[in-house]
């Protein structure tokens, strides 16, 4: 096993209806900018039950963070916080709220422009606000990491950054708060967490046994449950076990004291950023092409995968690898996500963009190796095709 530090200060309160903790889990004297994305937690009354829980506390609101969060529209938010001097920040949404609540709660700080908190991947933030989440959708897991991705939509750029700083305080997990979830979304969440596994857990083995197992566990649950709670999203238990499951799929237990790949997360990154696919359908594209493309590098875990996970037993080592990769793709094509950059409309013309700003973003040594040059992104993506 490789060393490792884990600390996760993240308070998760579980369960149906719990808006009135967060009288007890927001200081009395807050003043709370409540942020959120579209119309959806308006709709489905999360918002609602938020307002009521906050009580008598000077609460304003921040709507309008789209999927994808941008520099432009957050940097709104940032103004509204110093101006009328607030000073704890309650997301409610899914990931691109959570991340965008993220940006702004270190944004505040910023004595230069707040885009170097991005170009420099948050190495220099020093503080941030306070805030807790409502969640919405399950996928990301950010909710309980300290990462965010932000886009910058002037320049076509998403970058990430992470910082200890922006844990969130807490994160109120309603399941019931799924149910109104579109097929689409469900179905990219199921993905983004099971590509979040397949970073953290399928690079090469470490004799780390624990970690082994609970990764399989959390991609066998959503194998198992997946196309259930697609069939039934009003159903509380299978969404309170997606729910859960998507949140410890990156919220770095997984990932302690293992190599980490992320390069499929980091080419999706980029060709959302160029022709605006959901998150989770530029991993549905990527992830079966890089894990074909990087076989010899991944060949024992690989094989781990396919016995341990597929239950693929028979044939030659290729065969049973081969066998695996398929049944990945497969996998995200019965949930409804195409796995071809074709089948949304992009050919071979769109992968010398990718790669130029693959280069402009420093990310040419990408994976556990650090050896996914842009060579070897070239490849990937053509076999995306
Ligand atoms: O805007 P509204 O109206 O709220 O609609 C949203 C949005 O259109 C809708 N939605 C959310 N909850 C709903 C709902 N619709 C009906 N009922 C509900 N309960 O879903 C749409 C997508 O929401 P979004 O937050 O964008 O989705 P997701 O949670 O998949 O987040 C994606 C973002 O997270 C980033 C991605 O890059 C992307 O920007 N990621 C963040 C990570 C992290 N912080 O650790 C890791 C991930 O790998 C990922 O990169
Ligand atoms: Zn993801």
């Amino acid at each position: 096993m490789l060393n490792f530090e884990f600390y996760n200060p993240t308070r998760i309160v579980f369960g149906q209806g719990r808006y009135n903790d967060l009288d007890r889990l927001i200081p009395p004297h807050a003043r709370v900018l409540v942020l959120f994305g579209g119309e959806s937690a308006r709709k489905n009354g999360t918002l609602d039950m938020v307002y009521q829980g906050l009580g008598k506390r000077h609460v304003e609101s921040f709507g309008g963070i789209e999927p994808n969060p941008t520099y432009e529209t957050l940097m709104k938010a940032v103004e509204q916080v110093r101006a009328n001097r607030l000073d704890y920040l309650l997301a409610v949404g899914g990931g691109s709220v959570i991340d965008g609540t993220k940006f702004v709660a270190a944004a505040v700080f910023a004595s230069g422009d707040p885009w170097e908190i991005l170009l420099s991947h948050g190495a220099n933030v020093k503080q941030a606000l306070p805030f807790g989440t409502v969640l919405t959708l399950p996928a990301t897991g950010s909710e309980m990491n300290s990462g965010s991705v932000i886009t910058r939509s002037d320049i076509k750029a998403k970058l990430f950054f992470t910082n200890a700083c922006v844990f969130p305080q807490f994160s109120l997990l309603d399941p019931t708060r799924s149910y109104s979830l579109p097929p689409r979304q469900l179905a990219n969440g199921i993905v983004d967490a099971y590509t979040h596994v397949m970073e953290q857990y399928l690079t090469y083995p470490v004799n780390a046994l624990v970690q082994d197992r609970f990764a399989e566990g959390l991609l066998s649950t959503l194998i198992e449950i997946g196309p259930r709670v697609l069939a039934n999203p009003q159903d509380y238990d299978l969404q309170a076990n997606f729910m859960w499951t998507a949140t410890l799929a990156l919220n770095g237990l997984i990932g302690a004291g293992v190599p980490q790949d992320w390069a499929t997360h980091m080419i999706g990154h980029e060709l959302t950023a160029l022709y605006g696919l959901d998150h989770a359908q530029t991993l549905a594209i990527v992830l079966p092409a890089m894990l074909n493309e990087r076989k010899a590098d991944k060949r024992v875990k690989l094989m781990q995968y396919a016995e341990r996970v597929w239950g693929l037993k028979e044939g030659s080592e290729e065969a049973r690898i081969d066998a695996a990769i398929t049944r990945t793709r497969e996998f995200f094509e019965s949930l409804g996500v195409q796995t071809r950059l074709s089948g949304y409309g992009i050919d071979a013309e769109a992968i010398p963009p990718v790669l130029k700003q693959l280069e402009s973003h420093g990310m040419v040594h990408l994976g556990e190796h650090r050896s996914v040059d842009l060579d070897v992104s070239r490849k990937v993506l053509e076999a995306c095709l």
